[in-house]
């Protein structure tokens, strides 16, 4: 690219200069054209000038070059200095200019066709171990029953070892039953996602976004009968959505995606209510093995068996997710989510502070220890199997989520880092791939502007 760029520049460099020389051209033509006119009086006027004029080029060029060669040291190397400028320049310009280059899409190697696919038989090198769920709290007081329960300190630091063992993961509930904590679905909504084996899910909450239906041309007929299409909305963005047009049938879907109402949203924050959906799609589908989420700005492009078989099984992972495009920095993250002012700032830094004193460093990519492309993802598309250490993180992550901020891209790396500290003899099979790869799967779409 950088060469390219380069050898682009010299012709335009040459361009005004070529220009000079022709309209000196032209000049001299025209000055000839005088002398034939007019031979006497002012033929030796106009010669004489001519001829001064010439001189005075002749002596500039002379004294350029010579001067030249007396600051020969000092030339060259400013030459030098141009040089490296230029070659420093070219990745910085196709960094800002090319804007469609460089979040471009990149060819995704997916299998022809999914109709011969087998899965993996039981990955035995994935972690085993056999992970709880708290269900319900006893002592809180009456009015503070929490979707996240109430886990201390102490409980958390425990919770991030890779053991059998029953921990929070939302969807915590009062013994009584009575005093519900929110994500209600209707019972016939619930029959259908406890029978998924897999899943692609997304949300809309709070009329965010219109809905993008999965191109069907490039969904299986395998996938269009075995996999669940599950788009979560609230009651808002159902009635919005019928304001399009968007009716459900009598199953309860539109196109491929079956609608689910959600009651009693358990976040005043919309955005902590996403992160439900997003990160705990093995709790709302119990039977489930597999997960595609995708943010509704997103729509797939791609069959979820081609996705599943080539993030997952061919990678040998149980949990892919993109890098960000442009940071991979969690100080970055922090100083990009306060400019846009993504959040309320003050808990921002109670977050970073946190997960400083817990060890959280800056990304370095020449730590052989890390084994991530970026501490940063682009988290509007992760594809996940539901195997038990990519479940706990899941939990984890969330309830990174539910103790902080919404932000997810901020607990991300903390998350992974601190799990694999803890259990340096379990491995976490992350697949961090490349955002062009999820660019070619999805296409983005604007938000919905309220
Ligand atoms: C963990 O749970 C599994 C299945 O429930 C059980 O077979 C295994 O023995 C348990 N491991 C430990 C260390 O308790
Ligand atoms: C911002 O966060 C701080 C610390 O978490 C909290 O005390 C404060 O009430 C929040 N402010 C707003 C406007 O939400």
């Amino acid at each position: 690219m950088a060469y390219f760029k380069n050898t682009e520049l010299l012709p335009e460099r040459r361009g005004p200069a070529v220009v000079v020389s022709k309209s000196l051209d032209q000049n001299e033509q025209k000055s000839r054209a005088g002398r034939r006119g007019r031979r006497f009086g002012r033929i030796s006027r106009q010669g004489f000038l001519f001829w001064l004029l010439s001189l005075g080029v002749l002596l500039f060029m002379y004294l350029a070059y010579f001067g030249l060669k007396m600051h020969f040291h000092g030339a060259v190397s400013s030459l030098g200095d141009v040089k490296e400028k230029l070659v420093k320049n070219a990745p910085e310009q196709s960094w800002r200019k090319p804007h469609r280059q460089r979040f471009s899409p990149c060819e995704v190697p997916f299998l022809d066709s999914v109709t011969y696919l087998l899965e993996p038989k039981d990955n035995v090198k994935f972690a085993h171990f056999s992970l709880g769920y708290i269900e319900t709290e006893e002592k809180t007081p009456l009015n503070e029953a929490r979707f996240g329960g109430h886990q201390t300190l102490e409980g958390r630091e425990e919770s991030y070892h890779a053991k059998n063992q029953t921990i929070y993961c939302g969807f915590v509930r009062k013994p009584d039953g009575y005093l519900n904590t929110g994500f209600d679905v209707d019972e016939k909504d619930k029959k259908y996602m406890n029978r998924c084996s897999v899943v692609v899910s997304s949300c809309i909450f709070g009329s965010s976004d219109f809905l993008r239906r999965p191109s069907r041309k490039v969904i299986s007929e395998y996938s269009k009968k075995n996999v669940c299409f599950v788009m979560f909305v609230d009651e808002e963005s159902f009635v919005k959505l019928s304001g399009d047009g968007n009716i459900p049938d009598e199953n309860g879907n539109i196109g491929l995606w079956r609608i689910v109402i959600v009651r009693n949203l358990p976040y005043e924050d919309l955005r902590k209510t996403g992160k439900v959906p997003k990160l705990l799609s093995h709790r709302l589908f119990p039977s489930s093995r597999y997960s595609i989420w995708l943010d509704s700005k997103l729509r797939l492009n791609a069959d979820p068996m081609q996705i599943i078989e080539y993030f997952l099984w061919r990678a040998g992972s149980e949990y892919a997710i993109s890098n960000h495009y442009a940071r991979h920095c969690v100080w970055e993250e922090v100083l990009q989510n306060k400019r846009l002012n993504k959040y309320n700032h003050s808990a921002i830094d109670e977050q970073f502070h946190f997960y400083q004193s817990d060890g959280l460093t800056k990304f370095d990519s020449s730590d052989p220890q890390i084994h991530l492309p970026s501490f940063v993802p682009e988290g509007s598309f992760i594809v996940r199997a539901h195997t038990p250490m990519s479940n706990l993180f899941s939990c984890l992550w969330f309830n990174e989520i539910d103790r902080f901020t919404s932000r997810d891209q901020l607990s991300f790396a903390y998350t992974y880092l601190k799990l694999r500290r803890l259990n340096p003899n379990k491995h976490f099979y992350l697949n961090m791939f490349k955002d062009c790869e999820r660019r070619a799967i999805t296409k983005l779409f604007h938000h919905r502007l309220p």
